[in-house]
Order: structure tokens, then C-alpha cells, then sequence
């Protein structure tokens, strides 16, 4: 008993050695609050992509913007941000301990380091707020991959959205004769019986009773739309030339990390 005991105590001591539980890293509630807080802020930017996309999609499609078919955007976005950005936040940048190496070979904490502001990149907040340029850019730019990948054409969500605009779209009204129960089906009957080259004009360029269109090029033409939509309208929602101006927060965020200790 006494013998396991020891033992028990030693490996405590060991693992401890090895993975000091430092009250000082990011960890708990500094992860989640931190990132959950940088959603909660990233709400109005995402909303105001988002209804830019919405009106692009509805202009293209010549769909009323009340179907608001970049709802299913803003569902799938809801679904994967927090995992993404915490994430690419934590383990894949700020992690680790802030402790160099001296001349004698201890190990010492660098002036500044753990808080408030460590200029050695770890996984503190001392850390994170020396460095915030290199946050922000991280969750500007998650999110700007998080689109990329909710806009591809085999997500669900694309397909989502590709459904959401096929029911508001004038093209379903389109004269067609042979019972066709799908809309894939029936773009694809619809394409067989007009030329190509039509099908492959711009919505544009047809009126509304005639925009029919087989089933891969409306996918290509939703695909620019919400690539041009959303992917490369980031940048600017969240002002790129004014160092993500719009997407900073910096006082409040830097406040908000520095409560954790
Ligand atoms: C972290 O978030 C949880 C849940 O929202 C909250 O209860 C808690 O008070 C927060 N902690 C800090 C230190 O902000
Ligand atoms: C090693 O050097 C650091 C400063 O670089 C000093 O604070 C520490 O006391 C030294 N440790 C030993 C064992 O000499
Ligand atoms: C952050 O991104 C902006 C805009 O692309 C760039 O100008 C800046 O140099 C980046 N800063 C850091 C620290 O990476």
C-alpha cells in the first residue's frame, strides 16, 4: 500500500514535471470565453457578408432577396466556427510554454512573460496580446477559409443554397412537357431540348421565361456568384488595406484575454 502509494506519487510528480499544469497557459476558459468571444464579435461582419451574398445571389437568379437562400450559409457557419477558430487559434499558433533557455542552462521566463505582454510566442495570454496583429489575422483569415469551404460546390451547404434558389427561381416555371419529378432531372430534360450554347448564356441575356439551364452550368454560375460573394468580399467587409480595420477590436479583445491569468 505504502509501496503504491509512493509509486502513485511518483508518476504524479513525474507527469507534473514533464506537463507542468501552468496556471498561466491560455487553457479552460481562456480557450472557449476567447473564442467564443471573437464570435460573438465576428457577428456583424459575417452578417454584413452575408447580405451582400444574399443580394448577389438574388440579383443573378432573379429571385426575390426574401428567399434569403445565404441563410444556409449562415446556418453551416454556425455549425463549424467555433471548432475552426479555436482550433486554428490555439493548438495550431499560441501553444506551448513561454520559458527560455539561459546560459546555465535553467529555464527562466522572459521579461514580460507569462502576462501581460510576452514577446515570445506561447500559449498565454501575455502572449496572445503581444502579438495580437497575429490573432487577428488568424481569425480573419479562418473565417476566409471557413467560406471557402462552405462555398464549395460538393458542401452541403452549397447544395442547400443551390436548393433554396431552384425553388424561388422563375427557370422552374419553365414549359415543360415530359413529367420530370426533380429539379435535376428536369434542368437536364430542359438543356436536351435547347441548345448549349443558350443554356450557357447569361441569365442576362434571356428573359425570364426562358432561363433554363442544365444542372452544371447553374452550379458553375452559383459557384462564381458565392465565390465572388462571400470568399473575396471578405477581405474587404473586413477592411484588408486598413489592417482588417473592421475586424480588430483590439482594446476590447486584449482586455477581455488579459482577465484570464
Ligand atoms: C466564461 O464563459 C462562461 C460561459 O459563458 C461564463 O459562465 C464564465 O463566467 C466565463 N468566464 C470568464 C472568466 O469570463
Ligand atoms: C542561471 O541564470 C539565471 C539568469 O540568467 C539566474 O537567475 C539563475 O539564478 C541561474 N541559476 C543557477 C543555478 O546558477
Ligand atoms: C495581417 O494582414 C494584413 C492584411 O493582409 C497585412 O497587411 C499584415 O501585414 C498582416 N499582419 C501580420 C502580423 O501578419
Amino acid at each position: 500500500m505504502h509501496f503504491l502509494n509512493t509509486v502513485s506519487f511518483l508518476s504524479i510528480f513525474v507527469v507534473s514535471a514533464l506537463f507542468p499544469l501552468s496556471a498561466s497557459a491560455c487553457e479552460g476558459p481562456c480557450i472557449t470565453n476567447t473564442t467564443d468571444k471573437y464570435i460573438e464579435k465576428f457577428t456583424t461582419p459575417v452578417k454584413t457578408l452575408l447580405g451582400y451574398t444574399n443580394i448577389k445571389i438574388a440579383s443573378r437568379f432573379y429571385i426575390p432577396s426574401t428567399a434569403d437562400c445565404a441563410s444556409h450559409l449562415q446556418d453551416a457557419y454556425h455549425k463549424v466556427a467555433y471548432a475552426s477558430l479555436e482550433n486554428a487559434i490555439f493548438p495550431s499558433y499560441f501553444h506551448g510554454k513561454c520559458e527560455q533557455h539561459t546560459a546555465n542552462g535553467t529555464l527562466v521566463n522572459p521579461p514580460g512573460c507569462p502576462n501581460p505582454d510576452c514577446p515570445v510566442v506561447c500559449g498565454t495570454p501575455g502572449s496572445m496580446v503581444h502579438f495580437f496583429p497575429v490573432l487577428r489575422n488568424i481569425t480573419v483569415t479562418t473565417h476566409e477559409e471557413i467560406f471557402a469551404l462552405l462555398t464549395k460546390q460538393d458542401s452541403a451547404s452549397f447544395q442547400d443554397v443551390k436548393t433554396c434558389v431552384l425553388n424561388a427561381m422563375p427557370a422552374k416555371k419553365c414549359p415543360n412537357k415530359d413529367a420530370s419529378h426533380t429539379t435535376r432531372s428536369f434542368s437536364r430534360l430542359f438543356a436536351a431540348r435547347f441548345p448549349r450554347s443558350l443554356a450557357r448564356g447569361s441569365f442576362t441575356g434571356l428573359s425570364r421565361r426562358e432561363t433554363c439551364f442544365d444542372d452544371a452550368t447553374f452550379e458553375k454560375d452559383l459557384h462564381d456568384v458565392l465565390q465572388a460573394g462571400m470568399v473575396q468580399m471578405w477581405p474587404d467587409v473586413c477592411d484588408a488595406h486598413n489592417e482588417y480595420a473592421k475586424c480588430n477590436w483590439e482594446k476590447e479583445m486584449k482586455a477581455f484575454i488579459l482577465q484570464f491569468p
